[in-house]
């Protein structure tokens, strides 16, 4: 197994592993400390079942639960096994057969909104525009151990509200949902498993800091997004068809370009479960 690092800061790729196939212990683990090293993984030319896809899952965590009617059925698949669901853009009957169907969406760790955030996200590339539809991802780590003395202080120990509601944010398209969930997390999150700290904030989905005047929430915000946003963080992943990414929400964020509406994007996401947050 070969790791070659992708961006400066955050990213790899693992060569010479078949994730179609039986791992062994050693493999497995050596895969789980390249994530938490890297932050992000990345598979190349890998032919995947959906059993495939939760298998690999299992190797950073427990599966994450996902909501969804019985007897749903996308079109093109016999059924979708539990805990895995469809982002896409294809339409039928002019619903969309996925979630996120539609252009950028801004940096966000997946899930922000809820109590206890899935820790881990597993996307795998079926169909791909000819361009655009990239996922750009952030390294929090290298954000936070550089961002400003006067941006840090007056965050370090606050906490912050998120919600969920893409329609407000994400190009409103009068679509999105009304916050369905909302929930407050640690402005700078410590990771479980490195002891790290990492921003915990993001342009999606954070609504304020508790504790804070809303000017003085505001401008503090502006001020982490703008310098966890910045080039030096960043690794934009231009998709392959049978990629497969994994990415840890607790220490990173991605944001997604915008792509050509009339062409298909069918990926298959899994997540894995998370842990309450440490201050
Ligand atoms: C996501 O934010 O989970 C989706 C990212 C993507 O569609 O590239």
């Amino acid at each position: 197994m070969e790791i070659i690092p992708l961006g400066r800061h955050i990213g790899a790729e693992i060569r010479g592993v078949d994730l179609s196939r039986p791992l062994t212990r050693e493999v497995r683990d050596a895969i789980h400390a390249a994530w938490l090293d890297h932050l992000v993984l990345l598979f190349r030319d890998q032919e995947l079942t959906q059993q495939n896809l939760l298998d690999v899952t299992t190797i950073f965590g427990r599966i994450g639960q996902l909501a969804r009617p019985k007897a749903f059925r996308p079109p093109g698949f016999d059924g979708l096994l539990d805990n895995i669901m469809l982002i896409s853009n294809i339409r039928e009957n002019g619903e969309p057969i996925g979630a996120l169907p539609d252009g950028e969406m801004m940096f966000h760790h997946d899930m922000l909104h809820a109590a206890i955030p899935h820790k881990g996200t597993c996307l795998y590339s079926v169909e791909v525009p000819s361009h655009g539809g990239d996922t750009v991802f952030a390294n929090g780590y290298a954000a936070y151990e550089t961002l400003p003395e006067a941006v840090r202080a007056p965050l370090e120990g606050k906490r912050a509200f998120h919600h969920y509601n893409y329609g407000s944010t994400q190009k409103g398209d009068g679509k999105g949902t009304a916050a369905f969930a909302q929930s407050s997390h640690p402005v700078f999150r410590t990771h479980d498993e490195t002891g790290r700290k990492a921003i915990y904030v993001n342009r999606l989905m954070t609504e304020r800091v508790e504790g804070l005047s809303g000017e003085e929430s505001a401008r503090l915000l502006a001020e982490v997004y703008d310098h966890a946003e910045k080039a030096d963080w960043l690794y934009a992943h231009v998709w392959r068809p049978r990629d497969l990414l994994i990415w840890d929400n607790r220490c990173s964020m991605h944001a997604r370009t915008d792509f050509p509406a009339g062409e298909r994007r069918l990926m298959l996401r899994t997540t894995v479960e998370g842990e309450a947050a440490p201050v």
